[in-house]
C-alpha cells in the first residue's frame, strides 16, 4: 500500500487551527479569558496526531471537507481537553515546553476550560454537513463512550502509588483505557460514516487501543528515570514483575511489537482507509520514539 500523501491535508490543517481558535467561552465580564488561555495552549505546538487521522481517513473515503474537518476538529477538541485535565490531575506545571494551563490560570479554570472543550467537541460534530445528520447519534454515542473509556482508565492511573503493586496486565488495561479512545475514534468515525457495522467499529478501537498500549510502553521507556516512585510506569511494573532477573526494556519491546502486530492483524480485513489511517499513526508513532522499529 502506498504511503498516505500529507500533501493533500495542508489546506485542512490550516482550517483545522483556525476552528479550534474558536473555542473557549469569552469572559463574563472582565474575568480571565478561557479563549485566550486555549489559544495560548495551543501555541506551544502539538503533533494533531488524531486530527490528522481524522481528515487522513476522511480524505481516502472521499468525504467532503465540511465533514472531514468536523471530526479532526472534535476529537482534537477532546484531545486537548484531557491533556489540559491530565496536567492537572498528575500536577505537572510543563506541556510541550510551556507553562501548563493550570499554573498560569489556576486548577479551577484549567478544569473548567477542559469541560468547555468537551462540550464544544459535541459541538463540532452536529457541524457535519445536513447529509449527514443520520449519522449523529451514533457518533454521538461513540464520542460519549470514548470520554467514558478515558475518564476511567485516567481514575485508576490517577490513582496508583508507589505502594500499588499491580500486574503488567492491569498496567496494560489502565494504559489502553486512558489512551486507546482518542486514537480510535478518528478513525472510527470515519467508518461509522462509511456505514461500517459496529464489529468492525469495534476492531478499529481495540486494534487503536493497542496502539496506545505501544505509545504508551515507548513513553515510559523515555521517562522511566523521573517517572521512578512518582508516576505508573510500564517499565517499573515489569521490574517490578519480572522475578527471573530478565531485562524489563526487552520485555517492554517485545510488548511493544505485539501491540503493533495485534493492530495491523484487527484491522487487515476491513476497507483499505483504516489499514492506511493505521501505518499513518505507527509511522507517527516511530516519528516521536525513532528507536522503536515499526516495519510492517
Ligand atoms: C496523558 O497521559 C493523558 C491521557 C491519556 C488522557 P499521561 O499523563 O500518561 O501522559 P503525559 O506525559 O502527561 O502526556
Ligand atoms: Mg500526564
Ligand atoms: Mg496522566
Amino acid at each position: 500500500m502506498e504511503a498516505f500523501d500529507f500533501g493533500l491535508l495542508e489546506n485542512d490543517l490550516i482550517e483545522l487551527e483556525h476552528n479550534l481558535r474558536k473555542y473557549g467561552s469569552k469572559p463574563v465580564k472582565d474575568e480571565i479569558s478561557l479563549n485566550q488561555l486555549f489559544k495560548d495552549h495551543l501555541a506551544s505546538g502539538g503533533s494533531r496526531t488524531r486530527a490528522v487521522l481524522a481528515l487522513a481517513a476522511g480524505y481516502s473515503q472521499s468525504l467532503e471537507k465540511a465533514a472531514r474537518l468536523s471530526i479532526a476538529t472534535s476529537v482534537e477538541l477532546l484531545h486537548q481537553a484531557s491533556l489540559i485535565h491530565d496536567d492537572v490531575q498528575d500536577e505537572d506545571s510543563i506541556r510541550r515546553g510551556q507553562a501548563a494551563v493550570w499554573t498560569v490560570a489556576g486548577k479551577s479554570s484549567a478544569i473548567c476550560l477542559g469541560d468547555d472543550l468537551i462540550g464544544a467537541a459535541f459541538e463540532e460534530l452536529a457541524q457535519l454537513p445536513p447529509h449527514h445528520i443520520h449519522h449523529l447519534p451514533r457518533l454521538v454515542t461513540m464520542l460519549s463512550r470514548g470520554i467514558s473509556v478515558m475518564a476511567a482508565g485516567q481514575t485508576i492511573d490517577c490513582q496508583w502509588t508507589p505502594e500499588s503493586r499491580i500486574s503488567f496486565d492491569d498496567y496494560e488495561q489502565i494504559v489502553r483505557h486512558k489512551s486507546g479512545p482518542l486514537l480510535g475514534l478518528p478513525i472510527a468515525m470515519v467508518l461509522a460514516i462509511a456505514d461500517g457495522s459496529d464489529e468492525d467499529v469495534l476492531q478499529v478501537l481495540a486494534g487503536a487501543s493497542s496502539i496506545g498500549v505501544a505509545y504508551q510502553l515507548a513513553d515510559d521507556l523515555s521517562d522511566q528515570a523521573e517517572d521512578f516512585n512518582q508516576r505508573l510506569n510500564g517499565y517499573w511494573v515489569l521490574a517490578d514483575n519480572l522475578t527471573d532477573g530478565s531485562d524489563p526494556e526487552v520485555a517492554l519491546r517485545e510488548r511493544f511489537d505485539w501491540h503493533l502486530e495485534n493492530a495491523r492483524q484487527r484491522v487487515r480485513t476491513l476497507p483499505p482507509f483504516c489499514i492506511e489511517a493505521f501505518e499513518v499513526l505507527i509511522q507517527a508513532l516511530h516519528q516521536k520514539y525513532p528507536t522503536f522499529q515499526v516495519a510492517a
